[in-house]
């Protein structure tokens, strides 16, 4: 593994692997255990888009494994001016030991790939979340013990979590059912291929998706880039919702997760929110210790 740019590059062996390095790094934070992995290495961390989640965790991640974070915001940057990504790349590569980037278009974060020469980790574009889907993953696994058999339903915008979601949880030999209207599915290609590899349905039929669920799942109707659709998206996803009406469909004791920001109301209830408010904090905390094990993964000697 020399890049995280989307999970379709990595095996199910891969992602596994990520979150059992996972769970040794956080058992060795919550023990006072010293986990300097990455002592010397200096960690770029470029956003074109809002952050917290990311930004924070990243940044914590790099300083508690003794190394140098440095956030470059894209406003910034000579990028932002119009320097071609594969100059920024070249010089980049120079500098640091790793590449963090939060942008718009997949084929930027492929690119930075292609012309530097150190690892480059995709930290969402509007394609992809793969960072989020392995803190999903592990949280998933910490609650349920396991995680192949287990069934996800996401309800929503079929956007670059429903893509990374999918990807990342038939990997982890998982079935995903996604409820979304017929005008908002996620990326073709992600569908085929679930398809071919999985036990994966794709449906405006929210009941049948959420029937038998383990976890449920949600994201904004808006993503970041979209907020001038924001007034017509709440008429197009009007009803996926996950509420208490649809997790009466789910298992017993189904989870419900959300990558955050959450919007209460549109796509979640506040009721359901906070009933799962312990799953949902857990799930964000792991970001820390997911990102790490990619750090140590991708950086360490
Ligand atoms: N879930 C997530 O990526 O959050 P941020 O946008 O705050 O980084
Ligand atoms: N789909 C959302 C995810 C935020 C973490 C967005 O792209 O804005």
């Amino acid at each position: 593994m020399k890049h995280l740019l989307k999970l379709s590059d990595l095996s199910g062996e891969e992602i596994i692997g990520i979150l059992n390095l996972a769970d040794q790094l956080k058992y060795e934070k919550k023990n006072g255990i010293e986990h300097k992995y990455l002592a010397g290495k200096s960690l770029g961390m470029i956003f074109e888009k809002s952050s917290t989640r990311t930004r924070v965790s990243f940044e914590v991640g790099m300083y508690e494994l003794g190394g140098n974070p440095l956030f470059l915001s894209s406003s910034d940057l000579q990028i932002g001016r119009g320097e071609p990504v594969e100059d920024t790349a070249r010089v980049l590569s120079r500098f640091l030991d790793g590449i963090m980037i939060r942008t718009f278009a997949q084929k930027e974060v492929e690119d930075l790939a292609k012309y530097g020469s150190i690892p480059v980790i995709n930290g969402l574009t509007d394609y992809a979340h793969p960072c989020q889907v392995l803190a999903d993953l592990l949280t998933i696994r910490e609650h349920k013990n396991i995680l192949k058999g287990l069934k996800l339903c996401f309800i929503g915008d079929g956007n670059n979590m429903a893509n990374s979601l999918i990807v990342g949880c038939i990997k982890c030999g998982m079935k995903v059912a996604i409820a979304c209207p017929d005008t908002n599915k996620p990326d073709a290609d992600i569908m085929a291929w679930a398809s071919e590899n999985g036990d994966f349905v794709c449906t405006s039929d929210i009941e049948s998706a959420v029937s038998g669920a383990d976890v449920v799942y949600t994201d904004v109707w808006a993503s970041m880039g979209q907020e001038a659709e924001a007034e017509e998206r709440r008429k197009i996803f009007a009803g996926f919702q996950v509420n208490e009406e649809f997790m009466a469909l789910a298992n017993d004791g189904a989870m419900v997760l959300h990558c955050l920001p959450a919007h209460r109301g549109e796509e979640i209830t506040a009721e359901t929110f906070e009933k799962h408010a312990d799953e949902i904090f857990d799930e964000a905390e792991n970001r820390l210790h997911a990102q790490k094990a990619v750090l140590v993964k991708l950086m360490k000697d």
